[in-house]
This record gives C-alpha cells, sequence and structure tokens, in this order.
C-alpha cells in the first residue's frame, strides 16, 4: 500500500467524517448523495437528502414518480439537469437492470447523469471496487501533493491526475480512503490549506517547495454570455401569483415567476401583464439581482405589480399566499426575490 493511501485511511477514521447519513453501503443511497453532492455543499445536501429518501425510498419510489414531483424535491439545489438525469437513471435501472445498480465504475458510468468521478465513488462506496475518485476537491490534493503544473481542467494535466489517483488506491478498506480524499479536500487541504492539520504533509511536494498557495495552477477564466430577463411578482395583499415552467428549459416542471426577455419598465410590465388577463393597479420596479447559471449569468429585473384581479388558477398557475410558499418548488434566486418583496 502507498504511504499516502496508509496514512490517509488512518487519518480518515480518527478525523474524517463518519456520521453522515448516506455512509451506507446502499447503492441508491450512494449514487443520490453523490449526485446531490456533485455540486452542493454538505450542510446545505442534508436536508434535501433527508426530504428526498423520505419520499422516494427506493429506487422503484423514484422511477415511477412524475418528473414535476422530483423537481419540486429538487427545488433550490440548482443544476435542474441533475434531477432529470436521476430520474431518467432510476427509470433505466428499473427497466434495464431489474432494479439492481451495476457494481462495476464502467457500467455506473454508462448511466444518465454519472462521470467517470461520481461513477467511482459509487462503485468503491457501495461495492469496494478499486477505483480512484477524481474530483475537484481531489485534484486540488493531489496537485499539490505531486506539485503537478498546468491548469486542472487542460486534457493532459486531468489524464496524468487520473493516472496518478488511480496508482495511489488502495487494496483495502476502499470506503475508508475514499472518504479519506473527500475530507482531506473538504477540511484539510482547502484554497488555504491548514498544513499543519494534513496526515501526508511530510511528503507533499507543494509543501516541501513551499508551493501550496500556487497549486492548483488556476484554470483560464470563461466568458459567460449575459441574459437579461424580465420577471413579474403579481400580487395582491399576501398572495402572489406562480405558473409551473412547462417550456425546456433549466427550470423546467418548477412553479416560478412568469418572465419575459429584456428590461422591460413598469409601464412595459404592466402591458405585459394586462395581455395575460390580469387587471393591474400599478407597478414598480424592484432591486435587480444577478444569478449565475453553469453557462450564462443572468441579469434578472423584477417588477413588483400590484393586481386588481387574477384570472382562475389551475394545476399550472397558483395565487399563494406568502406564507405558503414552501409548499412549492422555487428555483433559490425566485425564492430570494420573493421573499425580500415580502419582508419589506
Ligand atoms: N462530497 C462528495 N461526496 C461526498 C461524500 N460522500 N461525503 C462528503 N462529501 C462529499
Amino acid at each position: 500500500m502507498s504511504l499516502f493511501s496508509e496514512k490517509l485511511i488512518a487519518w480518515q477514521k480518527s478525523h474524517g467524517r463518519n456520521d453522515l447519513p448516506w455512509q451506507v453501503k446502499d447503492p441508491y443511497v450512494r449514487w443520490l448523495s453523490e449526485v446531490m453532492l456533485q455540486q452542493t455543499q454538505v450542510t446545505t445536501v442534508l436536508g434535501y437528502f433527508d426530504r428526498f429518501i423520505k419520499r422516494f425510498p427506493t429506487v422503484e419510489a423514484l422511477a415511477l414518480a412524475h418528473e414535476d414531483e422530483v423537481m419540486q424535491h429538487w427545488a433550490g439545489l440548482g443544476y435542474y439537469s441533475r434531477a432529470r438525469n436521476l430520474h431518467r437513471c432510476a427509470q433505466t435501472i428499473v427497466d434495464q437492470y431489474q432494479g439492481q445498480f451495476p457494481c462495476t465504475r464502467e457500467e455506473l458510468e454508462s448511466l444518465p447523469g454519472i462521470g467517470r468521478s461520481t461513477a467511482a465513488a459509487i462503485a468503491a462506496f457501495a461495492f469496494d471496487a478499486r477505483e480512484t475518485i477524481l474530483d475537484g476537491n481531489v485534484k486540488r490534493v493531489l496537485t499539490r501533493y505531486l506539485a503537478i503544473e498546468g491548469p486542472v481542467n487542460q486534457v493532459s494535466v486531468s489524464k496524468l491526475l487520473w493516472e496518478k489517483a488511480q496508482a495511489l488506491v488502495p487494496e483495502t478498506q476502499m470506503t475508508a480512503y475514499t472518504q479519506g480524499l473527500m475530507d482531506l479536500g473538504a477540511l484539510v487541504c482547502t484554497r488555504t490549506p491548514k498544513c499543519d492539520l494534513c496526515p501526508v504533509a511530510s511528503h507533499c511536494q507543494a509543501r516541501e517547495q513551499g508551493r501550496q498557495l500556487e497549486l492548483p495552477t488556476p484554470n483560464p477564466k470563461k466568458n459567460r454570455p449575459q441574459h437579461t430577463r424580465t420577471f413579474l411578482l403579481l400580487w395582491q395583499d399576501d398572495r402572489i401569483w406562480l405558473e409551473k415552467r412547462l417550456q425546456k428549459g433549466i427550470w423546467q416542471g418548477l412553479f416560478s415567476l412568469p418572465e419575459v426577455d429584456g428590461e422591460l419598465d413598469e409601464e412595459l410590465a404592466e402591458n405585459e401583464a394586462q395581455r395575460m388577463g390580469f387587471e393591474v393597479r400599478n407597478a414598480k420596479l424592484l432591486a435587480p439581482y444577478t444569478h449565475d447559471f453553469s453557462h450564462y449569468r443572468l441579469f434578472m429585473n423584477p417588477v413588483a405589480i400590484n393586481i386588481k384581479k387574477a384570472p382562475m388558477s389551475d394545476e399550472n398557475h397558483l395565487f399563494i399566499e406568502a406564507s405558503n410558499l414552501d409548499r412549492v418548488g422555487l428555483p433559490a434566486p425566485i425564492l430570494a426575490i420573493v421573499s425580500k418583496f415580502f419582508s419589506v
């Protein structure tokens, strides 16, 4: 066994996280939690994981659910393609694998929404497979430990890291090892590392060279495209109008505010509301809000429109009390805009 894995396993057992609710062998639980944790921190995931597992306790329950309900249990977590892929993946497991998750990294990786690192985590945790994970945190650990130069999203650097990571995998104790990699990256080898707490500091090449803060080499900045859209916050007393987004897109299946392209002023927003069938009292621009998606930046221009009369609600349109908003799934930036409006 490499010195790295030996030290890491011992450290994980005494100093790592060992009380997380998904630390079980069940591949369904491991898969669900790994997908939730892909772009989201542990503290945020805990509550979502708990509600999700209660409502969908098995892969069969998830496969049978309506997609909108899955989306609404995901609402607020972001990166909604994860939830759509999760649902498709559950259906594939039920239809093509008799409800049993495959146990190899390769087979897991062929399923919707499971990349190589997530496949390796599930295979290692649920089936003790000797496969390495390599997420952003682990890339930071290894670029430092081995003093590997170059942006980690560059293909040649990534390829080298996968090779080095796989070479460090121990013969046994894959659960403690894999969790140890995650824990080291999350708790110790952070952007500003706490080297005095690190179990492998004495063999870390970056530390030996005093270059912990230079590595990993930053990835080149990407220029995100920008979009501006106007969000209509149609309200009367303590009620607000929401519509389910049926069209294809990031928030499909979630309730949201009606929105139109561009930056409308009060008058144009009122016209839009009238066109939708509302009788309008007055309109007022609210503070703008910026939200970064992975592929673009959204400038949100919210306009509060006080209405005299709303059209009839139906299953895709709600005229809901602000105090009941937690009953529907809203995207996080929409919830932020609505909560701010009703709290002042
Ligand atoms: N991040 C990704 N997977 C994780 C896990 N299983 N435990 C803690 N943090 C994680």
